[in-house]
């Protein structure tokens, strides 16, 4: 039989079912491929022919599909029962490293290049002073980065992180956070649909719904991810975004709580000498509601071009849970109370690196990415 008609059978059909007799077989088809190549380059000597033998040649063992390589693969590795398909394999590839190392078409001179001068460069084999293919190393996302360094002072004083889908009922992102349907404050968040119950989240406020559902009282956690909102992208806004929600449910939680914990976070991540200041606002899942802004980190509070020259910057909203949400939450408010937060990702890392424009974190741009 030859060896032609031996790659068109099975390893079964050669009565080769079990290994033994295996490396024989393989060590026919290496010497096979050894005389080939030395009667080529025998006639290449004299031949001026030789580019098309060469090709022919290549085809003949290399070529996908057909090739006798491609031919032993399908038919003595892939038809190999898994069990025993080891050691089949580890012939298999040391023969078809074998078989592109002789006959790669740049090692066969006639091939490609046919002035004499190319085939003694040829015949030297590759060369090693080319450089070779280089794969760039990526780096951490700036918002994933700061995402992280915000999770860590939270995770730092006690808090794990949880997570919801981006998909999210009406109900928790509105209805359970005290926003009916009649609300005018629903318009406050220019929401996407995907249809009349189900929308892309406008915020991470829906997961402390979550989240208190899930594991009760006392709770204490952060909640990092994406949103949406129908905007239009500008300097400072996209339709996606990340914010990073805080929730702490616990027995006489009080509104100290809060101003404590997030003016040490303020000191955390911008700096010790930061201070924080406090401003009544409005949500309808916090009350009383808050806005809370830090000293300028760019100008200490003297102002400057960032903070508008009024030496603070808008952090975050924030306030105490109102008594309706923790209800929604399955959780009783005459004993529990609770503090939340949250605050948009980006914005943090923009403040961090002075990063003007926030479509610049979405634009996939390396020079841009490559600072991080
Ligand atoms: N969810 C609010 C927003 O997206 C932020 C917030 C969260 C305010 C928690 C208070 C308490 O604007």
């Amino acid at each position: 039989m030859t060896i032609d008609e031996k790659a068109a059978k099975t390893l079964d059909e050669l009565g080769l079912a079990d290994s033994n007799g295996v490396g024989e077989l393989f060590a026919e088809v290496r010497a096979a491929i050894e005389c080939e190549v030395d009667s080529f380059r025998r006639r290449e000597a004299s031949d001026s022919d030789s580019a098309c033998e060469a090709k022919t040649l290549r085809d003949r063992w290399l070529a996908r599909g057909h090739g006798l390589i491609a031919q032993i693969d399908q038919n003595w590795l892939k038809a190999t029962p898994k069990e025993s398909r080891g050691m089949v394999g580890a012939e298999f590839n040391r023969l078809r490293q074998y078989a592109t190392s002789q006959i790669d078409v740049d090692s066969l001179p006639g091939a490609r290049k046919t002035t004499s001068a190319a085939r003694g460069e040829a015949a030297r084999g590759p060369d090693l002073t080319l450089p070779g293919n280089q794969r760039e190393l990526g780096s951490i996302h700036p918002v994933t980065r700061v995402q992280r360094e915000l999770e860590d002072i939270f995770i730092g004083l006690g808090f794990r992180i949880e997570t919801g889908p981006e998909i999210e009922s009406v109900y928790n992102n509105f209805d359970a956070l005290n926003i009916p349907e009649s609300h005018p404050s629903r318009d406050d968040w220019d929401t996407l649909y995907i249809d009349s119950t189900t929308l892309l989240r406008t915020h991470t406020s829906p997961v402390q719904i979550r989240a208190m559902r899930k594991h009760g009282a006392p709770l204490y956690i952060v909640t990092p991810g994406k949103c949406y909102r129908n905007e239009n992208p500008d300097a400072t806004h996209s339709a996606m975004f990340h914010q990073i929600e805080g929730l702490a449910v616990d027995t006489d939680i009080t509104f100290a709580d809060l101003k404590g914990t997030l003016d040490f976070f303020a000191k955390k991540f911008f700096g010790e000498r930061t201070r924080t200041r406090f401003q009544p606002s409005f949500f309808p899942f916090t009350e009383p509601s808050g806005e809370m802004a830090a000293s300028c980190p760019f100008c200490g509070g003297q102002g400057c071009r960032t903070c508008k020259e009024s030496g603070w910057i808008e952090l975050m909203g924030c306030g105490m849970v109102h008594p309706d949400v923790l209800r929604h939450g399955g959780i009783d408010p005459e004993r529990y109370s609770g503090w939340a937060f949250g605050l948009g990702i980006e914005r943090f890392a923009m403040l961090k690196y002075d990063i003007g424009e926030i479509q610049n974190f979405f634009q996939s741009d390396v020079r841009f990415l490559k600072q991080f």
